[in-house]
């Protein structure tokens, strides 16, 4: 037998071959977009936001015109981040009836019926202090977060959410959660818990995004370790346990072994988060002429799902979308 034995080449040599032995496709069904909902006196329309290029600040009426754009592109799902008019030390904005995500749930389920409404559940866009959660002394303090959190995720179902996605790390929050929305008759309500969620550097342009940066300390003593891969097994074991329906991880990219690792493992639906930093890393090569921005893109994605998640959160979901419909769209 003639060396070399096999020659993958063969199998590349051009574009139908290629997508005929494609192990992985993006599809718009696998991209969910995020969402600012802003609540301020006269703030209506819509405002770039600084920090995240091609994204803006929404009114809650402006955010169901947007969520019937994205329908209309074939997009599954929205996760609905607030900017409340108000805040204080336990984020009481949080489960305001007409808080900023509650307002634009009911008006996007309105709108756009068949659209996936997920609302971040948390409280660092809603207290004063800019915690996950409400301090005792300097320390977040995790049982009396707990009932916050079950409050504002009733208040969030209340409005009509499909989906509850807890992102703030405290300990038993799905279990509360779950409990809180069974009580009130939700139990249709699905939750996707931000099960490995790291203490990342990655956040950064969302915070400025969101106004939801720690005004002291760091988030260390409830988000992850960046160093640790057994423990995003644990939290998503428990969170299963506890009764969550989907589980992520975030950020995306640099935790793509922790995405395998989890799905291969629990074998749920899994979800990434493709962050702002990930996001804007891509964005600023691109605006400096380093990188090609599409392909970048192509390729940051396809990887997320090669890796195992099943959907991808990505502040690109809109843009992406049109691009797959023109067919434009290649990381190869
Ligand atoms: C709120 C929350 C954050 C993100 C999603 N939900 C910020 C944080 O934990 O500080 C980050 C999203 C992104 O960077 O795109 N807890
Ligand atoms: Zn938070």
């Amino acid at each position: 037998m003639s060396y070399p034995i096999e020659r993958p080449r063969r199998l590349r040599a051009t574009p139908s071959i290629r997508s005929l032995v494609r192990e992985t496709e993006l599809s718009v069904n696998d991209l969910v977009q995020p969402l600012f909902v802003v609540q301020l006196p006269g703030k209506t329309g819509r405002s770039p936001i600084a920090s995240l290029p091609g994204q803006f600040h929404l009114s809650p009426r402006e955010a169901a015109r947007e969520s019937v754009r994205l329908t209309e592109l074939g997009i599954p799902a929205v996760i609905l981040f607030g900017l409340p008019g108000f805040k204080d030390a336990v984020g009481s904005s949080a489960w305001a009836e007409d808080g900023p995500v509650q307002q634009a749930v009911r008006l996007i389920k309105a709108a756009a019926p068949d659209l996936v409404v997920i609302t971040d559940l948390c409280l660092c866009e809603y207290t004063n202090h800019g915690h996950c959660g409400v301090l005792k002394g300097n320390q977040v303090d995790n049982d009396a977060t707990l009932e916050l959190l079950a409050k504002t995720a009733l208040s969030q179902a209340e409005a009509g959410a499909d989906v509850i996605a807890p992102s703030d790390m405290m300990d038993g929050r799905i279990q509360a959660v779950r409990r809180a929305l069974d009580q009130a008759g939700f139990i249709n309500t699905a939750i996707l818990s931000y099960a490995a969620k790291y203490a990342s550097a990655f956040f950064g342009p969302f915070r400025e995004a969101a106004g939801s940066a720690p005004a002291f300390g760091d988030r260390k003593s409830y988000q992850m370790d960046p160093a640790n891969r057994e423990e995003a097994l644990r939290e998503a074991a428990l969170d299963l346990e506890e009764g969550a329906d989907m589980i992520m991880v975030k950020p995306a990219l640099p935790y793509l072994d922790v995405i395998y690792e989890v799905k291969q493992r629990f074998e749920r639906p899994t979800a990434a988060y493709q962050v702002s930093g990930e996001w804007v890393m891509i964005e600023t090569a691109a605006a400096a002429g380093l990188i090609d921005r599409r392909r970048a893109k192509a390729e940051s994605l396809i990887s997320i799902r090669r890796a195992g998640a099943d959907f991808i959160i990505t502040y690109g979901a809109s843009e992406v979308a049109q691009w797959l419909r023109e067919g434009a769209f290649t990381y190869y």
